[in-house]
């Protein structure tokens, strides 16, 4: 008996992010914003937290500095009730933080990786991969120390029969480097968007992005925002449409929401089907609150959004 049904591994940074600014930022000058909210970042953070509330027995590994900002990333995911027992406090580096600038439909932003590019498999008490179910990595190209020693980690993961979900996330400096012929024939489950597959695997279309991975992939799911996802196996293929919300609030995390509903009943071991259908339903339900969390406070509050949003009885 395991201890914990999901490991989530990787970055944690906070998020300030500043709402109603009079205008664009310029150099040499000074504007207001009238609204700010100082919150728990990332996006392997977001997913922790959500499937959490999705009542999976959640722990993460991740580094923070020891300062205000580790301590309110710790806080954070204790009250949603993940365990933080396994967080590595460093004095080598602060706390990430991204700085967002909210413009309505569009956000600049800028992040200071700090201790979220520090982590490698080295920092990581191995005992882990024996007290989890799952192991969940996100954001790969924001955490070098993960990247360069993802085969070993995944390869670890499997010598301990843990089963292992990965959603590379945007790379912010657009080089692309993932050597897909290795890397995910360990994952068990592989969840881009559309457009990072297109970049990930140099492709024109999503034709040619699915014939390129299929030799090497277990299970692959690929989001595609308002139209849904579809699910790719060697020999099976499922387009689902989305749960459409017409009254979208924002879609801040609605690609982590996915991967919390998709991993939940993945590690419970509903069919692929039941899988995605949720991760559509948990994408959706993430589009009617503010931020990335704001609509998984808790297990009743889902319940009642999938039902009163989304016509749909689910058991949690
Ligand atoms: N407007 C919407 N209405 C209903 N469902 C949505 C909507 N937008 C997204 N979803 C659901 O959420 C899932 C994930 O969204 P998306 O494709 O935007 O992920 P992503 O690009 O990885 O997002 P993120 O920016 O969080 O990383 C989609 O596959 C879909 O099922
Ligand atoms: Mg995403």
């Amino acid at each position: 008996m395991r201890e914990f049904d999901v490991l989530a591994l990787g970055e944690l940074n906070a998020d300030l992010i500043l709402n109603k600014i009079d205008g664009e930022p310029e150099i040499g000058k000074e504007k207001f914003a009238e609204d700010m909210i100082l919150t728990l970042g990332s996006s392997t953070a977001i997913f922790a937290a959500n499937i959490a509330s999705l009542g999976a027995r959640t722990a993460f590994v991740g580094m923070i500095g020891r300062d205000s900002f580790g301590q309110l990333v710790k806080s954070s995911l204790q009250v949603k009730g993940v365990d933080t027992s396994l967080l590595i406090e460093t004095n080598k580096a602060a706390t990430g933080a991204t700085i967002v600038l909210n413009y309505n439909e569009d956000r600049a932003m800028v992040t200071y990786q700090g201790t979220m590019d520090m982590m490698s498999f080295a920092d990581i008490n191995k005992d882990v991969f024996n007290r989890t179910k799952h192991v969940h990595i996100s954001s790969i190209f924001l955490q070098s120390g993960i990247k360069k020693d993802l085969i070993e980690i995944l390869s670890f993961a499997q010598k301990c029969g843990v089963t292992t979900s990965l959603d590379t996330q945007w790379d912010p400096v657009e080089k692309w480097d993932f050597d897909y012929q290795h890397i995910l024939p360990l994952v068990s489950v592989f969840i881009p968007n559309e457009k990072e597959l297109l970049l990930l695997t140099a492709s024109e279309n999503l034709e040619e992005a699915i014939e390129k991975i299929k030799p090497y992939i277990n299970t692959c799911v690929i989001k595609r925002g308002s139209k849904g996802s579809l699910l790719i196996q060697k020999d099976a293929k499922n387009d689902m449409p989305a749960f459409l919300n017409t009254e979208v609030v924002d879609a801040i995390g609605a690609g982590d929401s996915f991967n919390a509903g998709f991993i939940s009943q993945f590690i419970q071991g509903k069919s692929f089907i039941e899988c995605q259908r949720f991760g559509n339903l948990t994408g959706a339900i993430n589009t009617t609150a503010a931020g990335g969390t704001g609509a998984f406070t808790s297990k009743e509050n889902i319940i009642q959004i999938a039902k009163e949003k989304f016509n749909q009885n689910i058991k949690i």
